[in-house]
């Protein structure tokens, strides 16, 4: 990021920061100086809007949402767009998807959505497909190809014949560490889909891909896990420049895998607790290679924010700004081989839960 933009950045930062507890996230796509490419979008995702009766919708899940898209309207420079990461609703309702589509009709600029578990499991994503149309496409825009996938789609027999109702099914994948659940997956179609739209675009344009579930294995219990994520991950191989942006784990995460660059989005909901509280579990998959610190898995913002991400060199730096902690700063090391939190890394430098504040 150049000294001009990072000024810019800090002082929009600023202002927000004056503005309260952000649930967005702001990123900084800068390929190459010389391309003059820089610009800017802004990331909302999983804000849960669920319906109780009536015209009554949870208070604290509408306020986050309502407050990002506030929010996101006021951002300097202005985000060329928006991306939306999935479950817009809790229970896939047509009340709630319509409801968070009204609030999202506040923001100023276009917006692009991706599919959440939480908008599909109850009709198959058929009210979603009516109201925002295909569920994986992509687009250029200025040099830089951007992929949206359908994450969240399983096995046939699962969706198809193992429940007597949709809101069965829903409820089903609507819960975690249940035996009863079925692990996210691209599938064989998109995969098809993506390897034509791939074959078309040179290997030195960077590649950013939108998924809801991070396309790697993190956590099965939680479905913080997408099945064929080695195929969808060997299909991005090629490419010199890999950024996977993703929803539904609602905290900050980041990670490694060969050529590529995972970031996940923090929602406008709630935090989950972070990979420590899990990563001993049976279940886990050692393929989380970076670990990370969690401010306070007890403060109910703690996940909430915005970052902003630098590409200028063609490795990710990120900045992180939490409402009510210091900015923490995600750079690539040459060293380490991956993304390193330049403050928090080392074991002895973490900082306890609970004495952040
Ligand atoms: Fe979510
Ligand atoms: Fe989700």
């Amino acid at each position: 990021m150049s000294n001009y933009n990072r000024r810019r950045f800090l002082k929009a930062g600023g202002a927000l920061l004056a503005a309260g507890t952000l649930p967005i996230s702001l990123v900084e796509l800068a390929f190459g100086k010389e391309r003059k490419q820089n610009f800017t979008f802004a990331y909302v995702s999983d804000s849960h809007i669920t319906h109780v009766r009536g015209n009554q919708f949870v208070r604290n899940w509408d306020r986050g949402l309502i407050r990002a898209v506030a929010e996101t309207n006021l951002l300097d420079p202005k985000p060329d767009f928006i991306f939306y990461g999935g479950d817009i609703a809790q229970l896939g309702k047509p009340e709630e998807i319509d409801h968070g589509l009204e609030i999202l009709s506040g923001l100023h600029g276009d917006v692009h959505y991706v599919m959440g578990e939480h908008d599909y499991y109850l009709d198959l994503g058929e009210h979603w497909r009516k109201r925002l149309g295909p569920d994986h496409y992509s687009f250029n825009h200025k040099g830089v190809h951007f992929v949206v996938l359908n994450s969240i789609l399983t096995f046939d027999d699962w969706m198809y014949d193992k429940w007597s109702s949709g809101e069965e099914r829903m409820g089903q994948m609507a819960r975690l560490d249940n035996p009863q659940g079925s692990p996210f997956m691209v599938g064989e179609q998109q995969r098809a889909w993506l390897k034509k739209d791939l074959d078309a675009v040179s290997k030195d344009t960077p590649v950013v891909v939108f998924s809801h579930s991070p396309l790697q294995k993190i956590y099965q219990g939680w479905n913080f896990w997408t099945d064929d994520a080695e195929q969808v991950q060997a299909l991005l191989k090629p490419f010199d420049k890999v950024t996977v942006l993703y929803g539904h784990v609602h905290q900050i995460q980041y990670n490694q895998i060969d050529n590529i660059s995972f970031h996940a989005a923090m929602a406008t909901a709630w935090p989950w607790p972070y990979p420590s509280s899990y990563r001993q579990q049976a279940a886990h998959v050692p393929k989380l290679t970076v670990d990370m610190n969690r401010a306070d898995p007890f403060f109910e913002r703690d996940a909430t924010g915005w970052q902003f991400i630098n590409l200028d060199t063609g490795n990710v730096d990120v900045s992180y700004v939490l409402p009510d902690n210091s900015n923490r700063v995600v750079a690539w090391s040459d060293a380490a081989g991956h993304p390193v939190d330049t403050r928090y890394q080392a074991e002895a430098d973490r900082i306890p839960p609970q004495t952040h504040y």
